[in-house]
């Protein structure tokens, strides 16, 4: 099973983002309140990819719009680049989470997964031909780049993917959250960095 059965031959992203909604291209739809599609102008120059939505963003429907959000937000201002005009999506469209206790707790989607929802993200891209795709975190990259892609050693480079499309691949927002106190000030300004770099490419 994958998406394609589910996504329909349109260049049209509202037709895209409505045929999401009934996906059932792999089982993480069964316990997601709801498909989770990119958001943002057909126009967009830039597209934004990020791991799968997180509980808020289950909850809300709508892409980043938790802490990474927040986060993301700020990083984009800094870097002087306006959110709504980017497209803004995720590898992986639906919540996969564990529960722990009354919290529903993240947990990575597998290989399987981002193959079956790969679909979704191609046919987003094909609509909007954007002048770069910026991968947030490995698991984005790695969809995008191949299995063998390093984040760490390779984040802010301007690449082309096997699929032919202008990349870059930076950190995940979570992971600067996520990190300790001495590091996260520097890890945020590492962030913008790769971000700014994409800034000259638009058209
Ligand atoms: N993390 C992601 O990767 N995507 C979201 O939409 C929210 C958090
Ligand atoms: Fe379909 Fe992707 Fe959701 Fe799986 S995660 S059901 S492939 S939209």
């Amino acid at each position: 099973m994958t998406a394609r059965d589910f996504v329909p031959p349109t260049n049209d992203l509202a037709a895209l983002a409505a045929a999401s909604l009934t996906c059932k291209g792999c089982h993480l739809w069964e316990h997601a309140t709801q498909t989770v599609f990119g958001e943002g102008p057909p126009g967009a120059r830039v597209v934004l990819v990020g791991e799968q939505p997180g509980d808020k963003e289950d909850l809300a429907g709508e892409p980043f719009v938790g802490p990474a959000g927040g986060l993301l937000d700020r990083a984009l201002a800094d870097a002087g680049i306006d959110r709504s005009m980017t497209y803004v999506t995720n590898i992986v469209k639906h919540f996969k989470w564990t529960p722990r206790g009354k919290r529903r707790i993240h947990q990575k989607p597998n290989a399987t997964e981002i193959k079956a929802c790969w679909p979704w993200l191609e046919a987003e891209v094909a609509a909007i031909k954007p002048d770069i795709v910026v991968c947030l975190g490995a698991t984005a990259a790695q969809g995008v780049l191949g299995r063998q892609f390093k984040v760490t050693q390779r984040r802010g480079e301007i690449l082309e993917s096997p699929h032919g499309w202008r990349v870059t691949a930076t950190v995940h927002p979570s992971s600067i959250l996520r990190a300790d106190d001495a590091r996260r000030q520097l890890e945020y300004e590492a962030f913008v960095r790769d971000l700014q770099a994409v800034a000259p490419l638009l058209a």
